[in-house]
């Protein structure tokens, strides 16, 4: 595939690939100690914080309940902000554990109202807890954390956020946000295959953990945190997947994290700036708060969406996404988020330009 702009898993650089070509190594050795400790040195600067960083071999949805078991106790409310289909994911998941989730949602294509999170925790003050999607990757939105942020610490809650398509390509400075939990998986911005699960826990976190009451095994915080200390992991961690985040992480650090915040703005930007000028119609209601690292078009009324990405695909080796759930047919997305420059979008809008020309002379009105 010569362009493979997927929410993820998203290309991977030739470095890491290499990275990942490797003999085993003993996962109770030195050799593992340093690499695992070394990539931790490197998260800390990526998510910006001085947190301890967890890993678990899993997706993200692997987080997603690894957060649920870890800080919650059966029939706890907690309030869960959902602009999507990975907001709604959530709620989902919280309620399999049997929590009592809150449910805040809002329009697709809309961000979530700091006003109305706001009005919730003043209303409500038995919700001690809130969940909320940094990037919803279904509608291409990016959520205005600072003003979310601000509203829950003003409410003394915890804040959870789930970064797994912003976090290394959106710029997320968990302490100086004050954010309790930030998780993210390796196959989106980070520039690695799909594998493992990244998730940074603050102090007022361990101490929620401590009282919650959810069972929980594999994805033990206390567990992976005493392990963490001697530089291993519990259970037998993915080591390839570790050798290619070491690679990528390294590779996002020499760039430097402003550097690598500011291509994905321009990237938004132009690739936003391109659709337009097609006469096509962004998902996104309020283009501030378009994301940077995925664009949701609305298909137009002619477009036989399935076919025209699956032509897409055999003619240029781009692939796009689909949209998912209620959106199904209604969009298409472009994922541009970590391994990826101007010229790559500039391929891939010249070949949407070039083919929505084609197909609309082949329309008959
Ligand atoms: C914002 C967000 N959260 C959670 C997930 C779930 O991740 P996974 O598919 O790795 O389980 C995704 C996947 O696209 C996502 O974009």
């Amino acid at each position: 595939m010569k362009q493979l702009r997927i929410p993820g898993p998203t290309p991977v650089p030739e470095l890491v690939k290499r990275a990942m070509i490797k003999e085993m190594i003993n996962h109770r050795s030195y050799d593992f100690q340093k690499l695992f400790l070394n990539i931790q040195k490197k998260l800390k600067k990526v998510f910006q914080t001085e947190n301890q960083i967890l890993i678990f071999s899993g997706s993200g949805t692997g987080g997603m309940e690894s957060v649920i078991v870890n800080l919650f106790s059966p029939k706890e409310k907690v309030l869960i902000v959902s602009i999507g289909e990975f907001g709604d994911r959530f709620i989902e998941v919280a309620k399999t554990f049997n929590l009592q989730p809150i449910e805040l949602k809002f329009p697709l294509g809309s961000a979530a109202e700091p006003k109305k999170v706001e009005e919730i925790l003043n209303r409500r003050k038995e919700i001690k807890s809130v969940i909320i999607t940094h990037n919803e990757t279904s509608t291409g939105i990016t959520n205005d954390l600072k003003k979310i942020a601000k509203v829950v610490k003003n409410n003394r809650c915890l804040l959870i956020v789930d970064a797994v398509s912003s976090l290394g390509a959106i710029d997320l400075a968990v302490d100086k946000l004050g954010v309790d939990v930030v998780f993210t998986a390796s196959q989106k911005a980070l520039m690695s295959p799909p594998g493992l699960v990244i998730i940074s826990v603050g102090k007022k976190a361990w101490d929620k953990n401590k009282k919650a009451r959810l069972p929980r095994f594999y994805w033990d915080w206390q567990k992976a945190a005493e392990y963490l200390a001697k530089g291993e992991t519990p259970f037998t961690p993915a080591i390839v997947n570790l050798f290619g985040l070491d690679a990528s992480l390294e590779l996002i650090l020499k760039e430097g994290l402003s550097k690598v915040f500011s291509r994905h703005r321009q990237i938004g930007k132009y690739v936003r700036k391109r659709l337009t000028k097609m006469n096509l119609e962004l998902l996104a209601v309020d283009t501030s708060f378009a994301s940077n690292t995925i664009t949701a078009v609305k298909v137009p009324l002619w477009m036989k969406v399935d076919s025209w990405l699956e032509n897409l695909k055999k003619k240029y080796g781009i692939c796009l996404a689909a949209g998912q759930g209620e959106l199904k047919n209604k969009i298409f997305r472009i994922a541009h988020m970590g391994f990826v420059n101007i010229s790559d979008m500039r391929f891939v809008c010249d070949k949407i330009e070039k083919e929505l020309s084609s197909s609309l002379k082949n329309v008959k009105i």
